[in-house]
């Protein structure tokens, strides 16, 4: 088997981020970071974007529409997870699939918060190349090495120091679409394990929906037609799901959703524009607290 790569879908929402900071839901949601963790060539589609400029090229185009897609829903989801990791304000976060998560460095309450990031060695690696020489704003900040397809979570998060008798707030991001219905299963059991009462698990998913699947693999096909760099080539969606089911596998586990919402319900709250309702449409945020 191949060696796997640095995640790039973690790149475009890193853009994604920098693209919509201080300019969708101006006042809920910033990041100033993100943009320090891209390179020069990823930061110029998001230039881009940020003074809705369309280049010239097809291929440049569509990146260009993806990413402008991508800068809305990254300001919503954004907004809900930040608003239950700070009503939480648990001692311990943990992000799972961090990517270029970027809360550890941008977010002052987190500064009584030891933050765990668990991401994918390649990916982990990449991003720890990127932070240079930036200062967190979280009390501290461990990096955990983890697949979550072959490795223990538990004995990771135990040696990086995490303790299963504290709450903790998990965040798991952008990530569940890249998993097989038996890997997200098999986390969820090995998160509840390490929460102690009244941990938070935050959510994001993707529900099923023909037409979604269908623009993702024609802006593939348009990518490659344009033989433009395609940010999802490697990492195929594994999962979709029902918000019926999460309240199944939750409750088996300990949790109770205390709130689960669409993205483009919590947008037009926002007044963040939905240029492509659908991506907004079919992504959701769950939060869930452990019994
Ligand atoms: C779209 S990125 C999201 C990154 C980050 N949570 C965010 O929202 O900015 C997907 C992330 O999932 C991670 N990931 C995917 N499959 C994984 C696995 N089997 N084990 C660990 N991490 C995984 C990738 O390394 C990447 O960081």
């Amino acid at each position: 088997m191949a060696e796997r790569k640095a995640s790039r879908t973690a790149v475009l929402v890193c853009q994604g981020r920098a693209a919509a900071n201080e300019r969708l839901a101006v006042g809920r949601f910033s990041d100033r970071v993100a943009v320090h963790l891209l390179t020069a060539a990823e930061r110029v589609p998001v230039e881009h974007v940020r003074a809705a400029r369309k280049p010239s090229g097809f291929g440049e185009q569509l990146e260009y529409e993806l990413l402008t897609a991508t800068s809305e829903v990254m300001a919503t989801r954004t907004v809900m997870i930040d608003d239950a990791v700070r009503d939480a304000a648990h001692p311990q976060l943990v992000i799972l699939g961090a990517g270029l998560d970027a809360r550890a460095w941008r977010m002052p309450e987190l500064s009584g918060t030891a933050v765990f990031e668990v991401d994918h060695p390649a990916s982990q690696q990449e991003k720890r190349e990127r932070l240079t020489n930036l200062a967190p704003k979280a009390a501290s900040v461990r990096f955990v090495p983890v697949d979550f397809a072959v490795d223990s979570l538990a004995e990771a998060l135990a040696e990086a120091g995490h303790d299963p008798d504290h709450p903790t707030t998990w965040i798991w991001e952008g990530v569940v679409p890249y998993l097989t219905p038996e890997e997200v299963a098999d986390t969820v059991s090995k998160v509840a394990r390490l929460s102690a009462p009244g941990s938070r698990l935050v959510i994001t998913y993707g529900t099923p929906s023909r037409t979604a699947s269908l623009g993702r693999k024609t802006v593939e096909a348009l990518l490659a037609l344009a033989r433009h760099p395609n940010p999802m080539a490697a990492e195929p969606n594994r999962s979709t799901w029902r918000p019926a089911q999460w309240q199944a596998l939750l409750s088996g586990n300990g949790f109770g959703i205390t709130d689960d919402r669409d993205l483009l319900t919590v947008a037009r709250d926002l007044e963040v524009p939905s240029s492509q309702g659908k991506s907004l449409a079919v992504g959701r945020v769950l939060v869930a607290d452990r019994d």
